[in-house]
């Protein structure tokens, strides 16, 4: 794609999210929080919303485009095909229920399969993370540098302490220099890709939980793999490591090992 279109995409698509500072405050005043699956599986109206309205920006701008999301059916979209943008609304929605932070806006935009503009939005912090094929990351348009090599003993690393077993927590935990976990998978890959954490690691993730991270991690060198160390497909996604290099292999040799993860 022509630098120029890409630009011009991207500056609309920075218009548009600049346009939910106005819009987040009042959806959250006026907060309906439903289930969905299981009592922990919450959706607002803040992310039903949120949704909706880019799914109108793209009618008005970019017609030909399609939204693979979180809140809608995508049966009819084939995401390796055309112009498809693979949006979660709000992920770490039980941050924004239970806390009113650590909650972000993921975007991905994917030409033929080929992930070419990625947009984190974390909003409570008013910091809008994006990367650009060929053309690197930045925060708040300020460049991200490649983080500095992170040995699994000097690193923080985060997964769901749920869904690991209790051996391999305590494995991962003796290997590494300590755990935190933010709750938004966006956020906390985030925190890899800045170079504060080591590696995030989510044993679960759908399409619209990893969408922005491949470009991320393909611009700043980091290592973005199944939990077996092979590739990701966007479109399906699954068990995933976002991970400084100089510790992704030494966690996949842990997760691995012993009783391993369940998935
Ligand atoms: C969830 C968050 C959470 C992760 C889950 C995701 P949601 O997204 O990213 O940190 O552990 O796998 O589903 O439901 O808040 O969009
Ligand atoms: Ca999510
Ligand atoms: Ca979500």
């Amino acid at each position: 794609m022509e630098k120029a279109q890409l630009n011009y995409i991207d500056d609309s698509v920075i218009a548009w999210l600049e346009t939910l500072d106005d819009i987040i405050p009042s959806l959250i005043k006026e907060m309906v929080t439903s289930t969905k699956q299981n009592r922990f599986d919450l959706v607002t109206n803040v992310d039903k919303s949120i949704q909706q309205k880019f799914e109108q920006f793209l009618a008005q701008h970019f017609p030909e485009h399609q939204l693979f999301a979180e809140e809608k059916s995508n049966v009819d979209i084939n995401a390796r095909q055309g112009h498809v943008w693979i949006m979660d609304p709000i992920d770490g929605t039980t941050n924004l229920v239970k806390q009113q932070e650590d909650y972000c806006i993921i975007l991905g935009y994917f030409v033929d399969g080929e992930p070419v503009l990625s947009y984190i939005y974390d909003y409570p912090h008013r910091k809008l993370y994006k990367a650009i094929k060929g053309y690197g990351a930045y925060v708040n348009g300020e460049p991200i540098l490649e983080p500095e090599p992170i040995d699994l003993q000097e690193a923080i690393i985060s997964f769901n302490s749920l869904v690991i077993n209790d051996e391999t927590i305590h494995d991962l935990q003796d290997g590494s220099f300590g755990y935190r976990c933010i709750g938004s998978c966006g956020l906390d890959s985030i925190r890899v890709i800045k170079g504060q954490f080591g590696a995030h690691i989510n044993t679960n993730p759908k399409p619209w939980d990893i969408a922005a991270q491949f470009l991320f991690s393909s611009e700043l060198g980091l290592k973005m793999t199944t939990l077996d160390n092979t590739a990701l497909d966007f479109a399906k996604a699954g068990p995933f490591i976002i991970s400084n290099p100089a510790c992704h292999e030494a966690v996949l040799a842990i997760l691995n090992s012993g009783k391993g993860y369940k998935k």
